[in-house]
């Protein structure tokens, strides 16, 4: 079953269409890149997709029974909170409880702190955390702050524009989601960070569709290309080198189409640009699927 379906999506800001009945469809275990010129529209095709942006028509479809997680291109967060709690806000029913834990551990640090009411309280958390087996989120937590080198008392709003995109990708795979939706992953990051990122997207097993500007995490992370271009999607299966070559191949094609003047003999898409090697979205549709968000 497929993980996201998005069907017929049509989208428009003033007059130009960012989205003219646009089809897509992300399998499980495919790492999808969205490209597209500044401006085409995929920041507004990802919100879509992740369920925090409308579309003017059509649907969008996530499989009911997977986690996702979003990671927009400028995260937004209550300044108030802290990283830990942050980070543990995703998690549900845990969070309160995991963000008391962790409070009380603090405050029991702290020189002054009033002992026997915190170790009450901290024993009364336990328990709680035991019966619900919620250790294990809390380790998660606390290994995906360490792994963005994020401190977990500081508080959100003191946090540069770069800790603040760690932060979001710290909070995104603090779930194990089994989808992923990331806008510019890797802006702000150092390339260690980069390179582990990378690592783990492509040993995790964890389904992924992404947009990014950087060409190197690009090529290494993305089993298929999909381009926006005036409101349609271009689907090219294999990494952006395969893409671009395959890409020349069409702009070659097209060239000699229009210096023969051959348009009656190379197969067009209903847009009128020429195929070549490219197949347009959906190139498969789930045999049944039911909307669970629609726009
Ligand atoms: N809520 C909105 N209201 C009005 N216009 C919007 C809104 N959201 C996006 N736009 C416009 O829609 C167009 C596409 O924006 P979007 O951010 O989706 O593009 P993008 O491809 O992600 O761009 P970039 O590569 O710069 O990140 C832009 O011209 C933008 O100004
Ligand atoms: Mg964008």
């Amino acid at each position: 079953m497929p993980h996201l379906i998005l069907s017929d999506a049509s989208l428009a800001f003033g007059h130009v269409p960012l989205l003219d009945h646009a089809d897509f469809q992300l399998d499980p275990g495919e790492r999808v890149a969205l490209i597209g010129r500044n401006g085409t529209g995929k920041t507004s095709l990802l919100r879509a997709l992740a369920g925090v942006g409308g579309l003017d028509d059509g649907k969008v479809w996530q499989d009911p029974g997977i986690r996702v997680a979003y990671v927009s291109q400028e995260p937004p967060f209550a300044a108030e909170l802290t990283v830990f709690e942050t980070v543990v806000a995703g998690m549900g029913e845990l969070s309160a409880l995991l963000a008391d834990y962790h409070a009380v551990s603090h405050a029991l640090g702290e020189p002054d702190a009033d002992h026997e009411p915190l170790l009450e309280r901290m024993h009364d958390l336990q328990t709680e955390l035991e019966a619900r087996h919620a250790w294990s989120f809390e380790a998660q937590a606390e290994k995906v702050i360490q792994r963005f080198s994020l401190d977990p008392d500081a508080r959100v709003g003191t946090l540069s524009g770069g800790q603040k995109k760690r932060l979001a990708l710290a909070q995104a795979l603090a779930i194990s989601p089994d989808l992923l939706l990331l806008d510019e992953p890797t802006n702000h990051l150092d390339i260690a960070t980069i390179e582990w990122l990378e690592e783990m997207l492509m040993s995790s097993g964890v389904t992924l569709l992404f947009i990014t500007h950087d060409r190197c995490f690009l090529d290494r992370v993305a089993t298929r290309i999909v381009e926006l271009d005036r409101g349609r999607l271009l689907s090219c299966p294999g990494n952006f080198s395969e893409y671009l070559s395959k890409k020349e191949g069409m702009l070659h094609d097209e060239a000699c189409c229009v210096s023969n003047n051959c348009a009656a003999t190379v197969p067009r898409a209903a847009s009128g640009r020429a195929r070549s090697n490219w197949r347009w979205i959906p190139e498969t549709r789930a045999a049944s699927w039911s909307p669970s968000l629609s726009m």
